[in-house]
């Protein structure tokens, strides 16, 4: 081969993509493509290749392409893993892509978020403000300390995409589990200073399907695509939980 056709050759890849499409199938079935790569194809940029190129009936989510909007992932070779921040380089061999797993599957590789969004919702994942010695409307800004700031922080850069549930095995067995995430922002919030909501959270965090839940497997904080290490926030949030009971046991 003349050093002309090496480097005009182009590499490709094969890709084995799990396909489902409910009003055709009872059940998903595996579809190979072959697609071309170099360094810097991503995992969604094959899939975006699929589509263009050769079917257009694959679907899958995806917005940003920047790891930001969390609605890319998927499983890659049986890892959750962002799409737009996995690339083709790191693999060898045929790839195999599926659905997250643990949530049901709507049609090729999109998934139904809804238990996990009303988990998201259901720990108040907001500042709740202090009703009881509510002061006067302000117009200052709500000022923290960098030290304020810093406790809560690293749990703020979560950005939904669920792979932590999809690498939870007890919301696998009992998607009643609050999961990584919901507890972790619960946990953001229990830190912020501005928030007095702690203890309203408290009955939903300090039970079976709160922190209690959690095994401590830690699966979640290795998949995390933002570093928010969920299972650090499960086990301080198990501290406060633990705390909680023996304040309300000494009160009677
Ligand atoms: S904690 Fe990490 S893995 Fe879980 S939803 Fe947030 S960003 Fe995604
Ligand atoms: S496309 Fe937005 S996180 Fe991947």
């Amino acid at each position: 081969m003349s050093t002309q056709e090496l480097i005009t050759q182009e590499l490709i890849t094969q890709v084995k993509i799990q396909r489902y499409l409910p009003e055709q199938h009872n059940e998903p079935y595996w579809q190979t493509f072959t697609v071309p790569m170099d360094e810097s194809t991503s995992i969604l940029d094959a899939l975006n290749h699929i589509k263009e190129e050769q079917d257009p009936s694959l679907s899958y989510r995806w917005s940003c392409r920047m790891a930001i909007c969390g609605s890319c992932g998927v499983m890659v070779n049986g890892i959750p893993k962002l799409g737009c921040k996995t690339f083709l380089r790191d693999y060898s061999g045929p790839l195999k892509i599926e659905p997250l797993a643990h949530f049901p599957i709507e049609k090729d590789l999109m998934v139904d978020m809804d238990t996990f969004l009303q988990h998201l919702t259901a720990v108040q994942p907001y500042l709740i403000p202090d009703f009881i010695n509510e002061q006067p409307a302000s117009t200052e800004p709500y000022k923290q300390t960098p030290a304020q700031l810093a406790k809560y922080r690293q749990f703020a850069n979560c950005i939904n995409c669920g792979l932590c549930y999809s690498a939870c095995p007890q919301f696998g067995l009992n998607a009643e589990f609050l999961g990584p995430a919901a507890l972790t922002l619960a946990h953001r919030y229990n830190l912020d200073s501005r928030d007095t909501g702690k203890d309203q959270r408290m009955a939903q965090l300090n039970s079976h399907e709160g922190v209690w839940g959690c095994t401590f497997v830690g699966f979640c904080s290795e998949v995390c695509p933002k570093g928010v290490d969920p299972a650090a926030a499960v086990n301080q949030g198990k501290v406060e939980a633990a705390k909680s009971t023996l304040i309300a046991l000494f009160k009677g």
